[in-house]
Order: C-alpha cells, then structure tokens, then sequence
C-alpha cells in the first residue's frame, strides 16, 4: 500500500485534506495526525474490522486497548453508560487537552477497540488539525500512538512514516508534536479517580479540580507485583534499540558518573550516547551527547524525549546513558517513559563516582614551560582507563607565555606539536580533593603544601611511582641533556599510567 502524506497548515487548515482523510476513516482505513500529545494512528472506533487493522499495522497486541478521541462533549454520552458528577468539571478545565478518562462502554464501542474490557478510555483532544479530522471521520476515533508497538511515540510525521510507511493509507502532517508525551489516564470507573498513566495534567492538577485523586500502585512502586490496570502499562514500551541506563543523583554527580561511564564504554569500543541538557551539555567530552532540552524549562524535556531516543537509534548507539529529572509536573511523566524505556535499569550517580579517585591531574614546574607540559602531553598520549583532565601549571607565571623553544623542538623530535599552548599559573581553584598534584621537584611540594593547606593530594612525580630521582630544570642546557630530562619524565609517565590504571582496574566494567 503507498500511503499518502499530506502536509496540513495548521493556520490555514486545507477542508479538502480532512474530508479525503475523513472519508478514509469512514471506509475502515487507516490516517496517522497530529495530537497536542503524540502522532496518533486513527481508525472508525465504532468499526471492529477498524480495529483488527490498527493492531496489525502497529504489530500491537491486541489485549492493548484503544482510546476513543471525540471532538464534542456531547458525543461522550453515546458511547458510555454512565458519566459520574465529576466529569463535567474536570472536562470544564481539561478538555479538550491531553487527558484521558476511562468509563463503562455501551454496546456501540465493540470489544475490538477496547482489548475485550467493558471499558472504554474517551480523550478530547486539543489540536485543531485532529478535532476536525475526528468529526470529518465520523465522530469517534481510535488513535493509539502512531509507532510500531514497543517503539518511541511518534512526536513528528516523519517518525510515523518511519514505522508505518506502506502500512496505512495516510498520514496527516502538521509538524512536531506540543507536548510530546501521551496523554494522563485517568480511570472514572472507581472512586476515587486513580491515574493510570502519569502526563501533562497531573495528579495535583486534578486534586484541584476533583478532590483526591489515586495512583495507580504499579507506577509508584516498581515492584508491585499487581498488573498495571492500563493493559498498555505493562510492556516495555517507549524503548530504544540501545540499552537505556538511567544515572539517578544531583546533576553534577551524575554528570561525573556518566562522563566515567562513557570514557570506559568507548574505550571498550561500544558506541555510547548520551541524554544531556542544555545546561550540562558543554561537561560532556566523550560519546555522542544530545540534549533533550533545559532543566529550566522541563516541557522541552517531554517534547524532545522520543525524538532523542529515535535519533540515537539511528545512530545505533549500543548504550544511551541519561540524566534523570525530579518527579514533579510533567517530570512524572518524563520519568515515567524514561524508566518504561530503560527497563527500570537505574544506577546511582554515587556508587559510580565514588569508584574514581582522581578526575583531575595537575603537573607543576617552576615556570610551565618545558616539563610540567612535557609530562602532561606524554600523560595524555597514555591508555588509561579512567578519563582525567591532565593540566599543566607553573609556581611563578606572571603572564601567559608560549613553550620554551627548546622544549617545542625536543618535542618536535619525538613528533609531538603542543597546539595553542600557553603557561599557566597553579590556581587555588583547581585543586582539591579529586585533584592529584604531581610536582617535578620536592621544592615545588613544600611550596604548595605551605601556601595551600586544602590542596589534596600533593606529590612529586618521581615519589608516586616509586622512582626517586627528581627531575630537576635543564634550562640553558646541552641537548643530550634535555632529552635526558625528556626520557626521565616519559619513564615516570608511563609508570604514572600504570599505577593510575591498576587503582581503576577492577572498578570498571561494574557499570552496566
Ligand atoms: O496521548 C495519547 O493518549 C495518545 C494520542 C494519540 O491521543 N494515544 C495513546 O494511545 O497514547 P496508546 O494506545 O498508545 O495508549 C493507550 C493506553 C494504553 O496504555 C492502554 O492500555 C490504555 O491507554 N487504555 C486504553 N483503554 C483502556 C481501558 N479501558 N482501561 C485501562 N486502560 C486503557
Ligand atoms: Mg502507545
């Protein structure tokens, strides 16, 4: 089957469009459109044969049940038996929007669309493009999210044409998605209300509006042990190709622990990537780092989340590590389909931080200009297991200056080029508990162990790895003494490493 694609201009809606949709919807065919929510995949609701299709395109079990969309609060009470009090106001402040509520069906919704329950869930939804689809094709809808079962909702056309091209007679396209995560459930047939799928509106929303509200137990605890009472609750939905990791913590410590994992992974050679935020992206240095939007703004969060995980599947990352955001407003619902996502596999920042010691090694000469640099670009040229910013610094630098010239041709003579280097003074700031200070002479030491007493671990290179000899200035020197210098700083270079990698061996490879 070719399947249409029509692009619809939501300020100047094309009638003709809708109708030839609508009478598509009206013959027992397929139209994917737009919703506030996600894309949703639209079938007659009244049409059992409607429905047996919508399972088949989607590979969805059929046990799943559909929601039924309305465009007018009148048509509610032709499909229900029974409309509690409460409802109307509640549909007062939320509909039409991104909220679902569950009622006892009458004879006029067949079991087809409601997976065999004597239920049926109703939403109204808010976008202009599908209310006028909803009346073009008869009044009653069915519109489960348009993506393959088990795959990331749908929040632009094009991933609804990913999944479905050829399986459905027509998409409807009109852009990305508002919200970008589907709609709350909320069930009416039991007192009180109980959420069964957390979304936009939330259970404080509600509480407002309604009185108490319940949760379903299976969203609170992860261990119930209690089917979800939203039949679609229970599979692992939402998910990527990728194993999905969430790392619970305090963003810095998470940022930390991802950053750990990520240099290990990649090292490993798997292709890793990561769910960042505005706000942290720039900390991030190995992997391929997307942000999933602000922490600040927590809607561009739920709108970009299953455009994220979609674009890491093609990217065919082995492993997505993510940041995870606190549970309030629509950050229930974020954490929700990201948990779902994950599998429930979760990590905690701490147990992973606390498994790396140093994060940063700062070498210190007299004026940083030959071998404190020396031994941080021969550092950095190590294989080590765990990621560390290598920082050079000098005890007396009074302005930045270039290398020292002799140390830029010793350098050159073992094929090495220090690009856009200049000298730097040691700075409080840089130091303390997970800084390791390597020094090249005990001088250098005392001075800093005198001048900063908070300054952490303070050595000198030679006495770290067990090799007592200093390495003492050659300024003004013979060549064959400079490159003695240089051998003398590779030589503990390369023990440095080993002993930076045996201290990270056997703590890595715990992370996934
Ligand atoms: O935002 C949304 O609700 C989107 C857009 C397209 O409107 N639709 C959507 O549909 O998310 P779907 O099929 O992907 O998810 C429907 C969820 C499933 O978890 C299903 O089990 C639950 O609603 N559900 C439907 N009818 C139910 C019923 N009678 N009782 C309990 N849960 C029900
Ligand atoms: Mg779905």
């Amino acid at each position: 089957m070719e399947t249409i694609i029509k692009k619809i201009d939501r300020n100047n809606i094309d009638q003709e469009s809708i109708e030839q949709a609508g009478s598509i919807l009206k013959q027992g065919g397929l139209v994917a459109f737009p919703t506030e929510t996600v894309y949703g995949l639209g079938a007659n609701a009244l049409d059992e044969e409607a429905a047996k299709k919508t399972y088949a395109a989607k590979g969805r079990p059929s046990d799943n049940p559909l929601i039924v969309h309305i465009a007018r609060l009148e048509d509610l009470k032709e499909i229900v038996t029974e409309i509690p009090e409460i409802v109307q106001d509640i549909a007062d402040h939320f509909w039409p929007g991104p909220l679902t509520m569950i009622f006892y069906k009458n004879d006029k919704v067949p079991l087809g669309t409601t997976g065999g329950l004597d239920t049926v869930a109703v939403r109204m939804p808010d976008d202009e493009i599908a209310r006028k689809l909803i009346l073009a094709g008869g009044g009653y809808i069915s519109a489960p999210s348009a993506n393959t079962s088990g795959r990331p909702s749908p929040t632009t056309a094009q991933h609804v044409a990913d999944d479905l091209s050829g399986k459905i007679e027509m998409i409807l396209d009109g852009g990305s998605v508002d919200i970008g995560v589907e709609s709350t459930i909320l069930d009416l047939t039991v007192n009180p209300p109980m959420i069964l799928r957390p979304g936009a509106i939330t259970k404080e929303m509600l509480e407002e509006v309604a009185g108490e509200i319940s949760v379903d137990e299976t969203l609170i605890s992860e261990n119930s042990t209690k089917a979800p009472k939203a039949p679609g609750m229970k599979y692992r939905h939402y998910a990527p190709k990728a194993d999905l990791i969430i790392v619970e913590g305090e963003p810095d410590e998470s940022i930390k622990a991802i950053k750990q994992i990520a240099y290990e992974q990649v090292r490993l050679g798997y292709k890793v990537g990561i769910i960042a935020t505005n706000e942290s992206i720039d900390q991030y240095t190995t992997g391929m780092i997307k942000s999933i939007g602000s922490r600040e703004n927590e809607k561009t969060v739920a709108r970009n989340l299953y455009k994220v995980l979609r674009e890491f599947d093609e990217e065919e990352v082995s492993y997505i590590y993510s940041e995870a955001f606190p549970e309030a407003g629509i950050g229930t619902a974020v954490m929700n389909r990201l948990g779902k996502a994950a599998g429930h596999h979760v990590l905690q920042a701490s147990d992973i931080t606390r498994l790396q010691k140093y994060r940063r090694i700062v070498f210190v000469s007299n004026s940083d200009n030959c071998r404190a640099p020396i031994a941080a670009v021969l550092l950095r040229r190590q294989p080590l297991l765990q990621e560390y910013q290598i920082l050079s610094r000098g005890m007396i630098v009074l302005f930045p200056e270039p290398l020292n010239p002799r140390a830029e041709e010793l350098l050159k003579a073992h094929d090495i080029v220090l690009e856009r280097f200049e000298t730097s003074a040691l700075d409080e700031k840089i130091l303390g508990e997970d800084t390791l200070v390597l020094t090249m002479q005990e001088s250098q030491k005392q001075k800093i162990l005198s001048e900063y007493p908070d300054a952490g671990d303070v050595y000198t290179l030679g006495e770290y790895v067990g090799n007592m000899q200093e390495i003492a200035s050659v300024y003004g020197q013979t060549e064959e003494q400079y490159e003695e210098m240089y051998k003398l700083i590779q030589e503990n270079v390369v023990k440095l490493a080993e002993r930076l990698n045996k201290e990270a061996k056997n703590k890595c490879q715990t992370y996934t």
